[in-house]
């Protein structure tokens, strides 16, 4: 009996994936509990790369028990894109659960996620498009339509022309766009609903079944910390809850089923779309990092901003998610760096350090970053499997994270495979 959760302590795109692939390795059920198909989570696995987005990443393993929860926003029509794709390299979805209560993406959110992003200029917040915020706005507005209204036609039928009306309304009055054509869509997503219904059941009840039969359990994290919608960057942030306790909610279990938390970081930070970074850098070490890195968004193919680790952000992320290990990525993408710097405090305005990420964009206005400096290191790490192969500069940069993020690294990544994860 095993439940543990791995969340992304950063903008998201720590390599979350990866890690979720090796645990998976070693669960029988793994669950996502928040987000959609803004998540873009890489597995490199037997020569093979996986792009996933709304699958659970323990779909790789034929007979893991993949769960899409509650807390799930869900594009059916993504979704059954990405099982055509994977049933061509001969993956199986006969394991994979959609809970009934999971919202579902219509075309009107997309839209409308666009139309928004549009009309807030350059204050736009750089999401992926994909109607993640606006298919959330009605859930909370209890006006959304759920995986179990998809695949009952009659009930989506009405609720899909009433809701779709009202949008269309919104689209063409408020922001000058096109309608959608309601009737297409409909049947559309009536097919769809008819494709995906025999994955429905209950997400909650499968959890806690198969907790009680000892089954090992992996919640699979989507976005990261910093994207929170109360503990991230607002309004710079995704419309969901990706900290650990968003997990319970999002999947119908107790938090007394917990027993570890990962957290998963690179070794430096990424951020994709806007909002403060305030270890970013816009220097040649920042492209070095971006091209060594392949710093270009899973989603979105946009180029992620790249900065130097920041333990201001990742000690938050210990602390709101009740971290109970780090996982370092990339370490190998740090190699080739005559200097490797640690933002380790904010210096304010007024002269005053803190350690402490602030609440609230106002509180980060003109904090700058106060460094440590580390020599740099230009060994090929790839090869490395355990902790005492690593450089003695390595070694002593991860034991230094470990002491200002409060957390111990029991992860250490050099690669993009499986194969390339130290365990300590
Ligand atoms: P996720 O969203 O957190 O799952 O991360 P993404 O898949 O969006 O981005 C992480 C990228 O880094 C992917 O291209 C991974 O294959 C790659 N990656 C993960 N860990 C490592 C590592 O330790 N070293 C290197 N070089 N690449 C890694
Ligand atoms: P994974 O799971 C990185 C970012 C978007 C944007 C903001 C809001 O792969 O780590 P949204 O479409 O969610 O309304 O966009 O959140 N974002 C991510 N950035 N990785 C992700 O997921 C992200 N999911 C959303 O770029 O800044
Ligand atoms: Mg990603």
């Amino acid at each position: 009996m095993s439940a543990n959760i791995v969340i992304g302590t950063q903008w998201g795109d720590e390599g979350k994936g990866k890690i979720i692939d090796l645990l998976a390795s070693r669960a029988d059920v793994v669950v996502r509990a928040q987000g959609g198909n803004n998540a873009g989570h890489t597995v490199a696995s037997g020569g093979e790369t996986y792009k996933l987005h709304l699958v659970p990443s323990g779909i790789l393993y034929k007979d893991t028990l993949c769960l899409i929860g509650a807390g799930v926003v869900l594009d059916p029509k993504d979704l059954l894109g990405e099982f055509d794709d994977l049933s061509k390299r001969g993956i199986s979805f006969d394991n994979l659960k959609i809970d009934p209560r999971a919202h579902i993406t219509m075309p009107w959110h997309i839209a409308l996620d666009g139309l928004s992003e549009k009309f807030r200029g350059n204050k736009d917040i750089g999401t992926t498009h994909r109607g993640i915020g606006p298919a959330y706005m009605d859930k909370y507005e209890r006006s959304g339509i759920r995986f179990y209204d998809l695949v009952h036609p009659d009930i989506f039928r009405e609720k899909a022309m009433s809701t779709g009306r009202l949008k269309n309304e919104i689209i063409t009055k408020v922001y000058g766009g096109e309608a959608i054509d309601l009737e297409a869509v409909i049947e559309e997503y009536i097919g769809y609903g008819q494709r995906l219904k025999s994955h429905m059941a209950d997400v909650s009840v499968l959890t806690y079944e198969a907790d009680k039969a000892g089954k090992t359990i992996l919640f699979e994290g989507a976005q990261a910390t910093l994207l929170d919608i109360d503990f991230g960057t607002y309004p710079y942030v995704t419309s969901s809850h990706p900290l650990s306790a968003g997990v319970c909610i999002g999947s119908g279990v107790g938090p007394m089923m917990i027993k570890g938390v990962y957290g998963v970081a690179k070794a430096y930070t990424t951020r994709v779309g806007k909002g403060p970074f305030p270890t970013e850098l816009f220097d040649a070490t920042g492209d070095y990092i971006r091209d060594k890195g392949h710093e270009f968004g899973t989603i979105t193919g946009r180029p992620r901003r790249t900065g130097w680790f920041d333990s201001v952000i990742v000690r938050h992320a210990v602390r709101v998610n009740g971290l109970s290990a780090l996982c370092i990525n990339k370490l190998d993408t740090l190699a080739g760096l005559d200097t490797l710097k640690v933002c380790v405090a904010y210096k304010r305005p007024d002269g005053s350090v803190i350690r402490d990420f602030p609440p609230t964009l106002e509180g980060l206005e003109g904090c700058e970053p106060v460094y440590e400096e580390f020599p740099g290191f230009s060994d090929d790490l790839s090869g490395c499997r355990r902790f005492e192969d690593l450089p003695e500069v390595c070694r002593s940069y991860i034991a230094r994270l470990e002491e200002l993020c409060e957390c111990p690294v029991k992860m250490v990544g050099v690669g993009p495979s499986r194969e390339q994860i130290i365990e300590r």
